[in-house]
């Protein structure tokens, strides 16, 4: 099997954070009161393999009742979406959750994978054109908060975006307001856009979710110095640093943090930095909503609620979203 012209217009690396754009961002996130880290920084080959262990664990709830609404509506969701359309997916990962709508939508024009970490969704496309020969795959390497060209020559076809995964709660709501905004943009008027969206429920279930008995979501946090310290020439230890998961109700997200384990001075390409014992990095948030305050989310950013579909211990969201 050929896969090469699959690939031939595929955008090399527009607008990925390189190295340079790595480092400004945690200079800029270590110079804060409360030092920060972005969460797209987890998603290299090592922690795109993490992540994927993750959506596996038995405490990671999110992935098997996405996949569970996916199975059980996947042909009415697929029916939200216009005939013949290119479907763009933001933030890619594994191509499993794609894989579900593809069954109902053997008319689709394009398929058109977006994200952060290149190698993976190389891997994960041409393993699925492996399994469509027919289907024509663009994947995208891209930092989907920032602008992008789709491809060409997807001529009239009517664009569809798909968002699954609830990577949305990983946005503050007003980041995430303005990413549904540039996705609009993307797409273009008219568009319809599928998105899963984690809900609001017990705090002892969000954070088994998101601090497992394994340690794979422990790992998956620690990467992150790792990385810097490959990336960058840091001097973490990431054994002396400790992960914390914690649900902050008020703000309706579950915090990630990195703890440090004792006083102590870690440079990162020759700049200090000083961790007093128990101070944190904060490294992700993954907000969780009611309906209708995604709904009203949407609604802000120009797109009108369709239809929701959920699980039927309502722990997880579905929102197909039409543009004007
Ligand atoms: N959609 C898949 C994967 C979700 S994990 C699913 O639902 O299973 C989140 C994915 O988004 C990862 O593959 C990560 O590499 C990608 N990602 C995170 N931030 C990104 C960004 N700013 N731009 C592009 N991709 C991003
Ligand atoms: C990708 N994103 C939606 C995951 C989440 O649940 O917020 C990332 C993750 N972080 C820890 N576990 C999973």
């Amino acid at each position: 099997m050929t896969i090469k012209p699959v690939f031939a217009d595929a955008t090399p690396l527009a607008h990925l954070p390189d190295d340079r754009a790595f480092l400004e961002d945690v200079l800029a996130g270590f110079a804060k009161p409360q030092k920060t880290l972005p969460a797209k920084y987890f998603y290299d080959a090592v922690g795109s393999d993490l992540f994927e262990q993750i959506t596996r664990l038995p405490e990671y709830y999110p992935t098997r009742t996405e996949l569970g609404i996916l199975d059980m509506r996947g042909a009415e969701i697929a029916a939200a979406l216009p005939r013949g359309a290119a479907l763009v997916e933001f933030g890619s990962g594994s191509t499993v959750k794609v894989r579900r709508l593809l069954r109902h939508m053997p008319d689709l024009a394009a398929y058109v994978p977006v994200d952060v970490s290149e190698t993976f969704l190389r891997s994960e496309a041409a393993a699925l054109q492996g399994d469509h020969p027919a289907l024509r795959i663009a994947p995208i390497a891209a930092d989907f908060t920032q602008p992008f060209a789709l491809p060409h020559d997807l001529g009239d076809a009517p664009r569809a975006g798909f968002f699954p995964g609830s990577t949305i709660g990983n946005f503050e709501p007003t980041e995430a307001g303005r990413l549904l905004r540039q996705f609009g943009d993307v797409l273009g008027e008219g568009a319809t856009l599928v998105v899963g969206v984690d809900l609001v429920k017990d705090a002892a279930v969000l954070e088994a979710a998101y601090d497992d008995a394994a340690g794979v979501t422990a790992a998956f946090n620690l990467n992150l110095l790792t990385r810097i310290d490959r990336d960058l020439s840091g001097t973490f230890a990431a054994a002396a640093f400790a992960h914390r998961a914690v649900f902050n109700r008020a703000a309706s997200r579950i915090e990630m943090h990195l703890v440090s384990r004792a006083d102590q001075t870690v440079t990162v390409a020759g700049h200090a930095f000083a961790f007093a014992e128990g101070e944190t990095i904060h490294t992700e948030n993954s907000y969780k909503y009611t309906l209708d305050g995604f709904r009203a989310l949407a609604a802000e950013a120009g797109w009108s609620p369709v239809t929701v579909w959920t699980d039927p211990e309502r722990l997880f969201s579905v929102h197909a979203l039409r543009l004007g």
